[in-house]
């Protein structure tokens, strides 16, 4: 049986913005600007330029390998089946690590409407995105198309509106932490771009892939570039960079300025911001597991589909129970540092599969453009992100050489 060949551009683009558009813009920011101050503004351009090579990359080798599970195939066919291996594992972790944190900031904007315990409600929400991704993945992109226009609805409407309460006083200093805490800000806000990949996760789920997913790439990357811009710049101009740094859900913080109602809004538009990232978040998650699982790199359990919905059964509930659980014990900045090691080590490998690959269309400076700029973002991150990074790394070598022993061997 087969998955479902059904999505159209819009809905792969709406799957990019769904994936990218969430905690990193809504609750992120505040920690980013705490680092780089106004210069908040500069560490989005740098997280923009690292992510577009990297883009380039995905999409290049989208038109040569359209299949499910995107880099780590790339990976896997380009590098070699280690490459592949530690690529999708390092994914699988920075996954679910991201959906525990877009969990953790969904629970915390609804706290503001609905006062329960985060972690809880976090823990709910995964479950029941769970829910949904089991329905099929029609259904699931339908969900996402509506919750992606209304996040980007709102977020135009708080520009337009924010706009006209701009101090350019705000800006000055522009730096305070120097090129440092520039770079810092870089480094955390860099989750926010992450997610550009995913609609690559889908391939074998789009229709005419080979056009539509690069296209679809680069429309989603350089759609929430430019709200993020925009964003920032006008949320910096109202409450400086203090005033986002200082709160848990920044950008109602600065639509408060203007008024009571505008900021539900926006504390609205974020928990539909959260629910569609995470939602992909755990599409992505069941797709990658469903590639590795038929290249031998994880148990044939996970290959299971469901013989009416066609999803991967297995796959699904085993990563929504997993970021479930690590909702309950988790905090959201530790879960998005964490998840950035992953996610750039997983893009630097998406990179090096571009260098490798034969006869590419783009010069292959892009690429080991890519590659450097991933690595050297990696070292802006915290001290606790290595720790756990490395730790994670050398269990994910450790399961590589033991494979043959818990899994059937490779093909
Ligand atoms: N880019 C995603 C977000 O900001 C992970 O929520």
């Amino acid at each position: 049986m087969e998955l479902r060949r059904a999505l159209t551009l819009f809905d792969a683009f709406a799957i990019g913005l769904g994936a990218i558009i969430g905690a990193g813009i809504f609750v992120v920011t505040g920690v980013a600007a705490n680092m780089a101050g106004p210069a908040l503004l500069l560490s989005l351009v740098i997280g923009a330029v690292v992510s577009a090579f990297t883009a380039m990359s995905f999409a290049e080798l989208a038109m040569r390998i359209p299949k499910e599970g995107g880099g780590y195939e790339f990976a896997h066919q380009l590098v070699s089946p280690f490459g592949g291996f530690v690529s999708g594992w390092m994914w699988l972790m920075s996954n679910v690590l991201s959906g525990t944190a877009v969990a953790i900031g969904f629970a915390s904007y609804l706290a503001v409407f609905i006062p329960l315990p985060v972690n809880i409600v976090a823990a709910a929400a995964c479950l029941g995105v769970m829910a949904v991704n089991l329905w099929g993945v029609k259904e699931s992109t339908t969900i996402n198309d509506l919750l992606v226009v209304f996040k980007v609805g709102v977020l135009m409407v708080f520009v337009a509106i924010g706009v006209m309460l701009v101090h350019p006083e705000n800006f000055v200093p522009f730096a305070p932490n120097g090129y440092w805490g520039v770079m810092q800000g870089a480094a955390i806000i860099f989750f926010a771009y992450s997610g550009f990949g995913r609609i690559a996760m889908v391939s074998e789920e789009v229709i005419d892939p080979k056009r539509t997913v690069p296209k679809a790439i680069f429309l989603a990357l350089a759609t929430s570039t430019i709200i993020y811009m925009l964003v920032a710049g006008v949320s910096v101009g109202m409450i400086g960079y203090q005033g986002l740094a200082g709160s848990a859900s920044p950008l109602s913080t600065a639509a408060s300025l203007e008024s009571p109602l505008l900021s539900k809004f926006v504390g609205i538009a974020a928990i539909a911001a959260t629910l569609s990232v995470l939602l992909t978040t755990l599409l992505g998650m069941s797709r990658l597991s469903f590639a590795m699982s038929r290249n031998g790199d994880l148990p044939k359990a996970l290959t299971k589909l469901h013989p009416r919905t066609r999803t991967p059964v297995v796959a699904i509930v085993l990563f929504g129970g997993l970021m479930a659980i690590f909702c309950l014990f988790s905090n959201i900045l530790f879960a998005a540092a964490l998840s950035n090691f992953g996610s750039l080590l997983y893009y630097a490998l998406v990179n090096a599969s571009a260098i490798k690959m034969p006869r590419p269309s783009y010069p292959r400076v892009i690429p080991v453009l890519g590659l450097v700029s991933c690595l050297a973002l990696m070292l802006f991150l915290g001290l606790d992100a290595w720790l756990f990074g490395a730790l994670g790394l050398v269990v994910v070598v450790v399961l590589f050489i033991s494979r043959n022993r818990w899994i059937s061997p490779a093909k």
